[in-house]
């Protein structure tokens, strides 16, 4: 692939780095890129109450949906590379505009998102391939819906098609369940993205988050991650945006690995070529762990949170370069990230009533944090008037901790969790209890 190098933002200029989003995801991606001495600022739009603590960052006030008041302030900051965290303005198409203005990006165009933004368009796709994934029937109607669901023999999961903020899948435990929830999304529960719904015969099996920094057309993986979906502890309870992850999951050796990069990882960008898609960002797997083997659940065009806030602190200072490789085309698809050995683990402390509805605006008291390989990422906060820190979402912070093993590093996220205190904070003790050897009741 060729490398414009009259281009303005030629090769290797790192200094102004400009990240899109808000949340604990951008914020420990904006932490692992200032970690390299070549960046000099990081921008983020808007991130949130915790992106000014962290090191050479500063928030910029601006709508990106105001295209020419976007372009105008990146041109005026010389702003180097850009890295778009979330869904919604990679299905928008803001990394397509972003190229289009001569920007280097790091997030797939509207094509590539349509991994994640159309989960119909997604298994079709996987079927192209021959990625193993579960069974699956994409249904326009209600009436189609009542058909396959009162005549299948399989249990069955039922999805919104489009984006849903993680809310659009149900796991009925009955067929007359599975008709409800069918129901609730054809009778617009969320509106457009439940124009269509997709069946899916309902898999079994331990889940793993992978990641693929992707150029186009080679890759380099990220260490592996497990999160915990759901709210309560022994993992039950409602589906969640995460309440926590580790990395690695030991459960992926490398045998293991190598079988889903044959089986997954590669036909996934094959695919991608073969439809014209340039994607150019981080493909997320969503892995199950079947006794048939690994299944695709899901893909999606951005980075896990809080699978995010867990990985990032395992990067050593060259992971900006990755990011800008992969924009630019040019990764050789051998480059080593350092680890230092360490694995790590995240706690999510969220409001209480969370994944459903929940208040915010509570003060937030942080004691004596022992911060030696301890992040506190802040996944939904703001500041009062008199520059208080005030609860701000239903994910509230990420505390996450490095160490030589888990139990050590769950030791010591429980320990600070201990020193942090708001109104309503709740939070999962058995975070990682796949791989400690201590029990949560050790604390
Ligand atoms: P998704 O948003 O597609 O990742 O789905 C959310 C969660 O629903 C996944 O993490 C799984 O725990 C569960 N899930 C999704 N699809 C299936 C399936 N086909 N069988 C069993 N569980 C599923
Ligand atoms: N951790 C799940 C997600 O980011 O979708």
């Amino acid at each position: 692939m060729s490398i414009n190098l009259k281009n303005s933002k030629s090769f290797n200029r790192l200094e102004k780095i400009l990240i899109i989003g808000n949340g604990g995801r951008e914020n420990s991606l904006a932490w692992a890129i200032q970690k390299n001495e070549l960046v000099k600022k990081v921008y983020l739009i808007p991130g949130n109450a915790g992106s000014a603590r962290i090191n050479k960052c500063e928030r910029i006030k601006i709508d990106i949906n105001n295209k020419n008041e976007l372009v105008e302030k990146l041109h005026c900051l010389n702003i180097d590379l850009i890295v778009i965290g979330p869904e919604i303005p990679l299905a928008n198409g803001l990394a397509d505009f972003l190229r289009k203005k001569d920007f280097k990006v790091f997030g797939p165009g509207k094509d590539g998102a349509k991994l994640e933004y159309s989960k119909s368009w997604a298994k079709e796709f996987m079927q192209d391939a021959n990625i193993p994934t579960a069974n699956f029937w994409k249904v326009n109607s209600l009436e189609e819906a009542k058909k396959i669901i009162y005549s299948s023999s399989l249990p069955l999961v039922v999805k919104a098609d489009g984006l849903a903020s993680g809310k659009g899948v149900f796991i009925p435990d009955s067929k007359d369940e599975c008709f409800i929830a069918a129901e609730s999304i054809f009778n617009g529960k969320f509106g457009e993205s439940g124009n269509v719904i997709v069946l899916e015969e309902k898999i079994q099996g331990p889940e793993v988050s992978v990641f693929a920094l992707c150029d186009g057309e080679r890759y380099i993986l990220l260490p592996t991650a497990q999160d915990h979906k759901r709210l309560y502890e022994k993992d039950k309870g409602p589906n969640t945006g995460g309440m926590g992850a580790y990395s690695p999951a030991p459960i992926l050796t490398d045998d293991y690995l190598d079988k889903i990069i044959k089986e997954i990882i590669e036909p996934t960008i094959d695919e991608l070529n073969k439809k014209n898609i340039d994607y150019k960002g981080v493909i997320y797997f969503g892995l199950m762990i079947t006794e048939s083997g690994p299944k695709v659940i899901e893909y999606n065009c951005r980075f896990g949170d809080p699978e995010c806030q867990t990985i990032m602190p395992l990067m050593d200072q060259n992971f900006v370069c990755l990011l800008e490789k992969c924009s630019m085309g040019n990764l050789t698809g051998v480059e080593k990230i350092d680890t230092f050995d360490k694995v790590s683990g995240c706690v999510i402390a969220t409001s209480k009533g969370y994944p459903h509805e929940y208040k915010t605006g509570f003060p937030i008291k942080i004691g004596k944090i022992d911060s030696s390989d301890c992040q506190i990422f802040d996944s939904g906060t703001s500041l009062s008037n008199d520059g208080e820190l005030l609860t701000d979402g239903g994910r509230v912070l990420s505390i996450v901790c490095q160490d030589k093993d888990f139990d050590m590093v769950f030791e010591k996220a429980y320990k600070n969790l201990k020193e942090i205190n708001f109104d309503g904070i709740y939070f999962r003790n058995d975070i990682g209890h796949q791989v400690r050897r201590k029990s949560s009741k050790e604390n």
